[in-house]
């Protein structure tokens, strides 16, 4: 029996770097997904290719962690995570392909990890609530992979619905659709790939997660969630600490004005929320580069309501809400300024908010 699965990636519109500071955030899933082709059998290993790279490649369902890299230790951090979960997978033949660029920051390693997961639990024919397969992901992402990344991914890539956004509440790992539907409004949602990739970027994410660490311990609470923004600026003493906390605690409340204006279909409240989070990123949290902020403050000078960088940061992907008769030229300012400036022709497209993992292929 063929098993298909797919599972999406995901834009983030408002609350980055709140999911490990167990804070709020507010993403859509996107109808680019990975798909995962999965022919079990009786073998004790997986033989996967991918268009992701080159293959194919053998992993072992006894797989440990140090024995591949790239996207292959992304499949197998799920084999070996169901593992130590205690459910036991099948070995077979699987093809994988993908929608969603690599390094886009658009969630590529989520989507994979959740369409893998799909089809290893289908072929097991094991049910497993949907937080507990993000954890089992991001169990995956963390230890297999070596990412310290938070549950953002995974719960947008497993939750998602077309027209819904989801506000998630990281500390009791909750998630409650918020209609988004800009375009019934007369708005468009655009996604700017810069095409500056964020491969390096991990040693910087590790670093914004200790300084939030840090700048928690300091204030005697279990996580940033717990302390308020006038005492992480007084009792945080080391200024670079107390800047990123004060990011983190601000974004939060961006998140609860964000829900609050898309209930009204406000999409000029909503944009200023994203122009505030951009800029609490470029100057509290230091994640973004000059190459997005250009992109981002193109795009408002030439009409846009708001425009924010989404993602870990350091390149990838600017979101713009731009009302419909401004797409044009908010498209054209962009990549003259950004083509000015000597960097690549940036893509741009506009986009909506798709279904989340399952063995349909709905978007
Ligand atoms: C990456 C991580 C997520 C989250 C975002 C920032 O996408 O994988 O867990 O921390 O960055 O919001």
């Amino acid at each position: 029996m063929r098993i298909s699965y797919s599972a999406p990636g995901r834009i983030n519109l408002i609350g980055e770097h709140t999911d490990y500071n167990l804070g709020l955030a507010l993403p859509i899933a996107l109808p680019q997904r990975t798909f995962v082709s999965f022919d079990p059998d009786s073998s004790r290993a997986l033989e996967v290719s991918s268009s992701l790279g080159d293959g194919p490649v053998r992993i072992g369902l006894d797989t440990v962690p140090g024995e591949l890299t790239g996207w292959a230790a992304y499949v197998a951090g799920v084999v070996w995570a169901l593992r130590t979960t205690g459910i036991a997978v099948p070995g077979g033949t699987m093809t994988i392909t993908s929608e969603v660029e690599i390094g886009s920051g658009l969630s590529s390693s989520a989507a994979l990890e959740c369409a893998v997961l799909g089809a290893l639990l289908t072929a097991a024919d094991v049910e497993l609530d949907r937080v507990d397969q993000a954890r089992i992901a991001q169990h995956a992402e963390n230890e297999y992979v070596g990412a310290p990344t938070g549950l953002l991914d995974q719960l947008t890539s497993l939750f998602g619905e077309p027209g819904q956004a989801m506000l998630i509440d990281f500390r009791d790992v909750t998630v409650q659709p918020v209609r988004f539907e800009p375009e019934s409004s007369g708005v468009a949602l655009l996604l700017i790939d810069s095409r500056a990739r964020h491969a390096h970027a991990s040693g910087e994410y590790a670093a914004r997660r200790a300084s939030c660490e840090r700048a928690a311990a300091e204030l005697g609470v279990a996580s940033l969630r717990e302390a308020s923004v006038a005492a992480a600026l007084t009792a945080v003493k080391d200024p670079v600490d107390a800047r990123r906390a004060r990011h983190v605690l601000t974004e939060n409340q961006r998140v609860l004005d964000c829900v609050a204006a898309l209930a009204s279909a406000d999409f000029v409240a909503a944009g200023a929320l994203w122009n505030a989070s951009h800029a609490s990123m470029r100057d509290d949290f230091e994640i973004t580069t000059g190459h997005l902020d250009l992109i981002a403050e193109t795009a408002v000078q030439a009409g846009a309501f708001g425009a924010r960088m989404t993602g870990g940061g350091f390149g990838g992907c600017v979101i713009v809400l731009v009302p419909q008769e401004r797409v044009k030229a908010v498209g054209e300012a962009v990549s003259r300024a950004v083509c000015a400036a000597g960097y690549p022709e940036p893509s741009i497209t506009r986009t909506h908010a798709g279904g989340g993992a399952g063995s349909a292929n709905a978007t």
